[in-house]
């Protein structure tokens, strides 16, 4: 138990562990998830109490490839075949109404189902060996800053379940969730930028952040650290002094803090190093977090997010 290199035999131990009703936890290119047996509530219950997560915030169920979704869900359009040819595998979530099969628990009480096809390799290789839908949200305590390394699961949940090590993460944030029960609707800022949706299926509207009914999981504070956070302008960041305090800047220039994490000035790879600095920050013993508030130009969308809800009350 504890962290495990990627291997065959951990595959095979994995999908043990999780066809026996338990929970393993793995990387993938989005974030580090901890999974479960779709099919299986007992299961899915572990996964809500170990994460402490209210019962009413839906899972996502990874699968192999695009025949899986047969069994969780209906309403596969032609548009959904787009995004699916175009995306998955890939980090975009595709919610649609859920088969009679599914557990109701598994998708936090509602009728529909997130379904994602993972691209990272690891998850890959646990979905071929379990052959049947992982339900997975990400592997950190309800609220908190999600993981990108297995270092992160590990100091979310200690050493009792099996944490597969994929490396860190390439993307770093979470995957875009889209609906496409009725018109195709951005619930889920994340990874797949929404030009890129746009570009391939036309006009998608983006409800993340009114009516969040339909996504309980993007209703509250989020992807926070313990210690007080704020967001601030690169003219604020520029008056700081208070060494009580860090600072995570693009271009600004505080006067005086404990210490500052200097960001790369591309989403992308700000996106990527994002949660692991939230968590250095968090465990630098200072009374207070900055962060510079990045320009709200396209590519920045899901990473302002992110900022914002990690620093809301
Ligand atoms: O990148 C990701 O999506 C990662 C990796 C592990 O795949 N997973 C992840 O899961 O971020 P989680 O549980 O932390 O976030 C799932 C999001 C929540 O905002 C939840 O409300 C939404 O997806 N969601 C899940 N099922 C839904 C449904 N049936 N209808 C609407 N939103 C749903
Ligand atoms: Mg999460």
């Amino acid at each position: 138990m504890g962290i495990v290199s990627p291997s065959q035999e951990s595959y095979v131990l994995a999908a043990k562990e999780l066809r026996d009703g338990g929970m393993v936890c793995f990387s993938t290119e989005t974030v580090y998830g901890v999974g479960c047996d779709t099919f299986n509530e007992q299961a899915i219950a572990k996964v809500y109490k170990l994460k402490n997560r209210p019962t009413n915030n839906p899972m996502i169920a990874h699968i192999l490839d695009v025949s899986w979704t047969n069994q969780l869900c209906f309403g596969w359009s032609d548009s959904c075949n787009l995004l699916a040819t175009s995306f998955w595998p890939g980090p975009l979530t595709i919610v649609l109404p859920k088969t009679e099969s599914v557990p109701k628990s598994a998708c936090g009480g509602f009728d529909t189902i997130a379904i994602r096809c993972p691209s990272h390799p690891v998850t890959r290789a646990l979905l071929t060996e379990f052959d049947s839908p992982i339900s997975a949200p990400s592997a950190n305590k309800s609220g908190h800053i999600s993981p990108t390394t297995a270092r992160h699961v590990q100091d979310e949940f200690g050493d009792s379940l099996t944490i597969i090590d994929g490396g860190p993460c390439e993307k770093g944030i979470e995957s875009t969730v889209i609906s496409m029960v009725n018109h195709p609707t951005i619930l889920r800022l994340g990874s797949l930028s929404v030009e890129e949706i746009r570009n391939t299926i036309g006009a998608v509207e983006i409800k993340t952040n009114v009516a969040q009914q339909n996504s309980p999981g993007t209703l509250m504070r989020h992807y926070a650290p313990n210690t007080k956070t704020n967001l601030l302008s690169k003219e604020e960041m520029d008056l700081i002094s208070d060494l009580d305090c860090v600072a995570i800047t693009i271009q600004g220039n505080p006067v005086l803090t404990k210490q500052v994490f200097q960001m790369p000035s591309g989403a992308q790879e700000y996106a990527k190093v994002l949660y692991s600095t939230l968590r250095e920050a968090d465990n630098a013993g200072v009374s207070r977090i900055v962060i510079e508030r990045p320009c709200a130009t396209p590519p920045w969308l899901a990473v302002i997010d992110r900022l914002d809800r990690c620093c809301s009350d």
